[in-house]
Formats: C-alpha cells, structure tokens, sequence
C-alpha cells in the first residue's frame, strides 16, 4: 500500500515536471492580415495607409460585390472622421484598387 502511494506521487512529480516543458506545436492560418499583392498603384498606398489601425481583413470580410461607390465612401470614412492621415489624391488609386481586387470589378475570392 505504501509503494503504491509512493508509486503514484512520483508519477505525479514527473508528470508534472514534464508537462511544461512538452513543445507546443501551433499551427497558424494563412497570411489574412495583408493587403493582396498587384501591380495597381493603389495596393502600396493601401500596404502604406491601410494599416496602422487595423488588419486587411477588415477590407477582406466585405462582400466582394461591392461597387466602387462603396470602397469610395468607406475609404472616405477612414479619412472623416474616423481620421486616418492619407492625402486626398490617395483616394481614388486606393478605391481603385480595392474595387479591382475585392469589389465587384475584381475577381479575388469570387
Ligand atoms: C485612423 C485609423 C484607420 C485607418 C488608417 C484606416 N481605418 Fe479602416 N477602420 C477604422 C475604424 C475605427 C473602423 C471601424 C471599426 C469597427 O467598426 O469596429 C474601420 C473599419 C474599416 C472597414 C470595415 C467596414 C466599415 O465600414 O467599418 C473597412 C473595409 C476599412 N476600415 C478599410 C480601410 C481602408 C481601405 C483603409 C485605408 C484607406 C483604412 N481602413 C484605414 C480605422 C482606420
């Protein structure tokens, strides 16, 4: 009786001392977090302005219907009053390029 308990306390101690030190393995999802490459001026204005508040995911849940109207008043938006920094000429190649490639004018996701 008294090995057993002895037995098992010392199962638990190794069990213990084993348990942090097992790896870990994570595996992670695909990249979401950035902005999907082209060669449309606009993707290094996102990759430069769209990215200091929040991942492209935000811009890759949209339904990928949307007109250019909607990319138009969302990137406005991030401008007023939400207050993102990007000059007003980097509107329209932004719009342009989310349009092309998340929109209704592109074929990402579809
Ligand atoms: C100044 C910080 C800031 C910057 C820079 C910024 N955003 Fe946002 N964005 C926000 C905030 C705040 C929200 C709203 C988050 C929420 O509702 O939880 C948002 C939400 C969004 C959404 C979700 C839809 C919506 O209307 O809320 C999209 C799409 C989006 N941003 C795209 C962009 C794009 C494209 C750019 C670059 C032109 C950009 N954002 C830059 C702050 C920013």
């Amino acid at each position: 009786m008294k090995t057993t308990i002895l037995k098992s306390a010392l199962l638990l101690a190794a069990g213990l001392a084993l348990g942090p030190a097992q790896a870990l393995e994570i595996t992670l999802p695909a990249e979401t977090a950035v902005y999907q490459e082209s060669s449309l001026p606009g993707y290094q204005l996102a990759m430069a302005h769209c990215l200091m508040c929040h991942s492209a995911q935000y811009v890759q849940t949209q339904p990928h219907t949307s007109p250019r109207s909607y990319w138009e008043a969302t990137v406005k938006k991030m401008k007023k009053p939400f207050g993102a920094p990007f000059p007003e000429a980097d509107i329209e190649p932004i719009v342009d390029y989310l349009s092309k490639t998340y929109g209704a004018e592109g074929t990402a996701g579809k």
